[in-house]
């Protein structure tokens, strides 16, 4: 599959779900001074979530522009050294605003992956949050657990802690326990080495986390607290070029057709090969990730500048030159 055909089908499932398609949010972010780029699919949904006004769709799907630029593994001079993150990406993503919750999230997301996408089973990993001790005092997600058994051995089901398993918008705002799937796309023999489970969350670039379901049910609060939602949520993101990396049977996000017509052009313009020399390659790389990014934000009405959010422009544009 193409990655059009790809995005497609992510969405096709989802309207086949009764889901309501949404077009993308610009990647700029004008109305919220909490942020300057769209971080998250949801982010366009934050008032539905919060209560403070009511969707007409109970459910949407889409696929979002995305511009995380703060962050570890978004940390601007690390993008394109190696073969997973990216300063902007595009998110699929489901949501349920005070419609269905965990059971059929959990029970989609696997049927998609599976059945429809035919990802080998046995090369998923999902994650369940452990609870927490600290002062917010969070329980086990339970109910995740029991519901991921009755598909995935238990072997396959790990316990997460809160900074990889409770998802938070930003400082405020809605929040949740996550349940994340991961995939193993080591050749057999290192799998037969090396137990995928071990290697969940570890920053191995053939061991990485596809998608996460978020279970909205509290809102952050600005002093810190915890607050219980009236309704609960879903919000899930999955990474579109991850994805792409594996029903592309490729080993790296640079290899599948969303970024290969690119490189191609920078080879072609550069007189350089991608694929022989691995400081090149990095060169090639941050090229071909900066180009989406600078492009994608001016066309959504950001151009570079000297202050604010222009800036960041200013310096992705700047690292690639
Ligand atoms: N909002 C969740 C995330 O960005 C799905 O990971």
């Amino acid at each position: 599959m193409n990655y059009k055909e790809i995005r497609t089908q992510f969405l096709k499932f989802f309207e086949e779900k009764n889901h309501k398609i949404f077009p993308s949010a610009p990647m700029v972010v004008k109305d919220d001074p909490t942020l300057m780029f769209t971080n998250a699919g949801m982010n366009q949904f934050k008032e539905f979530f919060l209560g403070n006004s009511v969707s007409k769709n109970k459910r949407i799907a889409d696929t979002q522009k995305c511009l995380p630029v703060s962050g570890k593994h978004n940390d601007l001079e690390e993008v394109g050294k190696d073969t997973y993150h990216h300063t902007m990406f595009e998110m699929l993503g489901n949501w349920s605003f005070g419609d269905y919750f965990k059971k059929e999230a959990i029970a989609w997301a696997w049927e998609l992956l599976t059945d429809r996408l035919k990802i080998v089973k046995d090369s998923l990993y999902v994650s369940v949050f452990e609870g927490s001790k600290d002062a917010d005092k969070l329980v086990m997600d339970k109910e995740a657990y029991s519901l991921w058994s009755a598909i995935v051995p238990e072997e396959r089901i790990i316990l997460g802690n809160k900074k990889d398993n409770f998802w938070e918008m930003g400082d405020q705002g809605p929040c949740g326990p996550c349940s994340e799937i991961h995939v193993d796309i080591r050749p057999a023999e290192e799998k037969a080495k090396i137990p995928g489970a071990s290697l969940v969350n570890q920053d191995h670039p053939l061991v990485v986390e596809i998608w996460n379901l978020v279970f909205i049910q509290y809102n952050r609060k600005a002093d810190g607290k915890l607050e219980p939602l009236p309704e609960k949520h879903v919000d899930t993101g999955m990474g579109f070029e991850r994805l792409c990396m594996v029903l592309q049977n490729v080993q790296s996000n640079y290899d599948t057709d969303v970024f290969t017509p690119i490189i191609l052009e920078i080879e072609t313009i550069t007189n350089s090969k991608y694929g022989v020399k691995e400081d090149t390659d990095i060169a090639i790389r941050v090229i071909a990730d900066h180009i989406r990014a600078v492009a994608f934000s001016i066309a959504d009405g950001q151009l570079p500048s000297n202050t604010g959010a222009g800036y960041v422009i200013r310096r992705i544009l700047r690292r690639a030159i």
